[in-house]
């Protein structure tokens, strides 16, 4: 009987939290079984509140985090349910929490995901693995990306370059060179604003395969504005969040374009994940044979679209042609991530996030 994990992912896109459950035998991974459990509009809220109007109410923060663990616990008991399973029968969950800040810099570099693990553990009857970033930012690292040895344990060819791109709330990316070379950072925004302006405008939590962008103009001036941010020219390790890209930082560059129709806004906010994406590409895996897409964005035809164009005649596909669903690949990320802790496989970091030395990724929570 292979060994099951549950892995939970709940982004910076706030959609809800992605649970899967996911079995390891050897070198291989296979998803199960996965659910998709939906967030309760008044959390939502409060976290972009928290996360866009940096509001320190500490009351309430603590109280999310035990609303959290109890909301991830209800979606591994489900999935439990679901798939006629004991807690027993699940090694670990890997859990990410949620991300309310991001701030990876001197002099006190820090990260928060809340969603208390014990309280999780003690729900579910199930170890818990959690709190996967800060060992790595104590250690001088980025504490992210964390998806790209994943990427390299599943995903790495003897005869293609290629480059995994997740497109998230933000996109990172993972350089996989046929030599077993390495690289992997953030390139910038992946859903964050393309979301934020269609619940502005459209009153939508995002834009449906990219069907509102796609009947507007990309603005030339915009884009080399939202190009210039610094974010962009920065030297990997490198790694961002909603501390640096937000509908307040948005509106700013839009002040010298008031005239705009919102639906160009649009088409040029997908420009600028899909052309940051693309130029981090070019310039530190300029040999790349073969993108491959997950995340929520695969899901954005029209992103899609301009991802092709920007790649010119390097082929860009989605994950799942590499037999991983594109849609649960972070999930199971975590599942992986917590199995890599119980069996005490340190990992390295340091072509990634910049930490110093290998170390053991994440903490134990018991029941
Ligand atoms: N059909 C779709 N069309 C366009 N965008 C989509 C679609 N499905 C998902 N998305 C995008 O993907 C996001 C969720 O992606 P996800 O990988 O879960 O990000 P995160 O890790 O930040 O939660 C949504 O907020 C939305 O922007
Ligand atoms: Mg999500």
């Amino acid at each position: 009987m292979p060994d099951l994990f549950i892995g939970l992912m709940s982004g910076t896109s706030f959609d809800g939290i992605d649970a899967a459950l996911v079995s390891f035998d050897q070198q291989h991974v296979q998803l199960l079984d996965t659910c998709l459990h939906p967030m309760p509009e008044h959390i939502k809220h409060a976290l972009l509140h928290l996360s866009e109007h940096k509001l320190h109410d500490l009351n309430k923060v603590c109280q999310l985090d035990v609303e959290l663990g109890l909301l991830f616990a209800q979606a591994v008991n489900h999935l439990l349910d679901k798939n006629k399973l004991k807690a027993s029968d699940i090694k670990a969950i890997g859990s990410h929490g949620q991300t309310l800040r991001h701030f990876p810099h001197q002099p006190f570099p820090y990260t928060l995901q809340i969603g208390d693990p014990h309280v999780i553990a003690v729900n579910t009857g199930i170890i818990v693995v959690a709190d996967f970033r800060r060992h790595d930012i104590a250690l001088g690292g980025q504490g992210a990306p964390l998806a790209p040895l994943f990427h390299q344990a599943f995903m790495q060819s003897e005869i293609e370059n290629r480059a995994i791109v997740n497109i998230g709330g933000f996109a990172n990316v993972t350089v996989l060179s046929k030599n077993k070379d390495i690289k992997g950072f953030d390139t910038g925004p992946g859903n964050v604003l393309i979301d934020a302006w269609a619940l502005q405008h459209i009153h939508k939590p995002y834009d449906e395969n990219g069907l509102w962008a796609r009947q507007g103009k990309i603005h030339a001036d915009l884009l080399t504005a939202l190009l210039s941010d610094p974010y962009f020219n920065k030297q990997p390790p490198k790694s961002t969040g909603r501390d640096d890209f937000n509908l307040n930082c948005l509106n700013q560059y839009l002040e010298k374009f008031q005239a705009m129709p919102a639906v160009d806004v649009q088409a040029t906010l997908t420009e600028l994940t899909a052309k940051s994406i693309m130029n981090a590409i070019k310039q530190y895996a300029s040999n790349t044979d073969a993108i491959y897409i997950c995340g929520g964005g695969a899901a954005n035809e029209y992103l899609m679209e301009r991802l092709q164009n920007n790649a010119g005649t390097v082929l860009v596909h989605t994950t799942g042609k590499l037999n991983i669903d594109p849609h649960w690949l972070e999930a199971m990320l975590m599942a992986w991530l917590a199995k890599q802790r119980l069996e005490n496989h340190k990992l390295n970091l340091k072509d990634i996030t910049g930490s110093t030395a290998p170390h053991l990724v994440g903490t134990v929570y018991l029941t």
